[in-house]
């Protein structure tokens, strides 16, 4: 199969004085002082229902930057009915056309794209300019790009023949429509989750965090400019347990392509589970959940590197990445070092409004988010087994700020060592360094989640007993670095246990779920 070789898109730095970096304040500026009307696309049509709500910068909560509008239930079984209208014509079409339009969608969003998808990233899910472009320029570009070339590793899996019998593979899309539920916390998995089925010839109905709308409909611009038909991919809004009532109900539903809380996601497959005679076929479930990713340090380990990927990796975009390191187990030798760099290093940081670069992290998503942390915080504030060691202040008068906090704590059982708490809160639990093997067998048994980790050390015999004894403990284990910043094609991204079906995004194992093949023999 011919088609253009996958790279990953090169990071732009946003320095002072680049080009990259003027082009992208001047569009957060012109898009912050202008409102959009985000409309349901379903089909042919731009739907506006009038029942609205608000989109609000979270590091400016009283700043309206646009509305979105609501569906009613008829309006999402009309989105199926669009998408089943629009698959005969997609499902036929050559793959080369296929392929044409997402590259295409590549391309706009690596250049005339790229100042406005960051800027709508920075704006409503409140990452810095170096977040918002590793996500919603790199990370998106390389999905698109990569899923291409696994469409054709899988096109090319063809059984054997043999004299006189031909055997051959069609790898069809799946019989119905795929529903796509994508989170606000990266822009790029909520592009990739309803065009990697639609990649493969599926239609799909598209429902974004309400969060993300924003930069969703700078995603369905691009897709729409990109020559993406009408109809292939919908997207509604609206109150998501009626959307998924409706959509799970469905004789039609063939799949579902999610990434969100491990809560939504048993919901969704409990009502996939008792409707499950109404299918025409067992739809695929496809999803990323929860996690309460950690970091392991051996005595052995370097201190610098081990504060670094703390800091970094608990709390780049205010520690709601899904891979985000949220609890650290620190060997007592190397503790007084680590804890002193950390504090340094988390008081350097600062924190504000996306629009300044210099800000290294800003406001978390919503109010109730907002409003948990607060309170976990304050729970640790009063404890006995716990101590803030770093941060622990918050307001949300202008946006809903919370500090890079760093809990320490006595009782490896500590609840913010168990919960997942999607937010800048890192636990971290100072363990006797002769206990380091006990210590491996607490970080697998404390959480049920397993999507990423990271083990710190400069000893290999550590490094290999670390690697057994986690390897159920994380789907993307990270040796010597930090436990977030998967790149697609390089770290195939996703987790097991209650992380998540492990059916790694930015790789063909992902993609072959959206096809249902047909094997054809003909004997001559
Ligand atoms: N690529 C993202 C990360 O690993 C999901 O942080």
């Amino acid at each position: 199969y011919n088609v253009p070789k996958a790279i990953n898109e090169t990071v732009k730095s946003y320095a002072p004085g680049t080009l990259e970096r003027e082009q992208v304040l001047a569009t957060f500026k012109e898009m912050y002082n202008t409102t959009v009307d985000v409309p349901l696309y379903i089909g042919s049509e731009e739907i506006r229902t009038g029942n609205t709500r608000n989109i609000n910068p979270p590091f400016d909560h009283k700043k309206v930057v646009g509305v979105f509008h609501q569906a009613e239930k008829a309006h999402v079984e009309k989105a199926i009915a669009a998408a089943l209208e629009a698959k005969p014509k997609w499902a036929a079409m050559a793959w080369e056309q296929r392929a044409s339009i997402f590259l295409k969608a590549a391309e706009l969003l690596a250049g005339p794209y790229r100042a406005k998808i960051n800027a709508a990233t920075m704006i409503a899910q409140a990452k810095t300019v170096h977040q918002a472009e590793i996500d919603s320029a790199c990370e998106f570009i390389d999905f698109l790009r990569f899923n291409v070339e696994f469409m054709t590793q899988i096109y090319a899996e063809q059984p054997i023949s043999s004299e006189g019998i031909w055997n051959r593979m069609e790898h069809r899309p799946l019989e119905g429509f795929v529903y796509a539920i994508t989170p606000f916390n990266f822009t790029a998995i909520a592009g990739n989750l309803p065009s990697a089925p639609a990649l493969m010839g599926n239609v799909v109905v598209w429902k974004p965090s309400a969060a993300q709308v924003y930069s969703a409909n700078v995603i369905m611009e691009v897709f729409k400019l990109a020559g993406l038909p009408d109809g292939v991919i919908n997207m509604v809004h609206g109150n998501p347990g009626m959307i998924s009532e409706t959509l799970t109900s469905s004789r039609d539903l063939a799949g579902v392509h999610f990434t969100g809380s491990t809560d939504v996601f048993n919901n969704l497959w409990t009502m996939i589970g008792q409707n499950i005679n109404i299918y025409k076929s067992y739809p695929r479930i496809v999803g990323e959940t929860g996690g309460k990713d950690f970091v392991i340090a051996h005595p052995s380990s370097i201190p610098a590197q081990v504060s670094t990927a703390l800091s970094r990796g608990a709390f780049e975009y205010q520690g709601q990445k899904c891979s985000a390191a949220s609890r650290a187990y620190i060997p007592q030798s190397i503790w007084p070092t680590v804890k002193d760099l950390l504090v340094k290093d988390l008081a350097s940081m600062k924190m504000g409004s996306p629009e300044d670069p210099s800000n290294f992290v800003s406001a978390v998503i919503t109010e109730a988010s907002f409003d948990k942390l607060a309170r976990y915080i304050d729970t640790a504030k009063g404890a006995k087994d716990a101590e803030i060691v770093a941060g622990g202040n918050y307001d949300k008068s202008v946006g809903y700020f919370i500090e890079p906090t760093v809990i320490v704590t006595t009782n490896p059982k500590y609840d913010t060592m168990c919960t997942e708490l999607f937010g800048p809160v890192l636990t971290i639990y100072v363990y006797e360094d002769a206990k380091w093997s006990e210590t491996l067998k607490l970080v697998d048994e404390t959480s049920p989640y397993a999507l990423t980790g990271a083990v710190f050390s400069q000893d290999r015999y550590a490094i290999e007993e670390a690697t057994k004894a986690l390897e159920n403990s994380a789907g993307n284990f990270y040796i010597n670095d930090k436990p977030t910043g998967a790149v697609v094609g390089q770290q195939p991204f996703g987790g097991a246990r209650a992380s998540g079906t492990n059916d790694k995004a930015g790789s063909i194992l992902n993609l072959v779920r959206w096809v249902s093949p047909r094997t054809i023999k003909e004997t001559f």
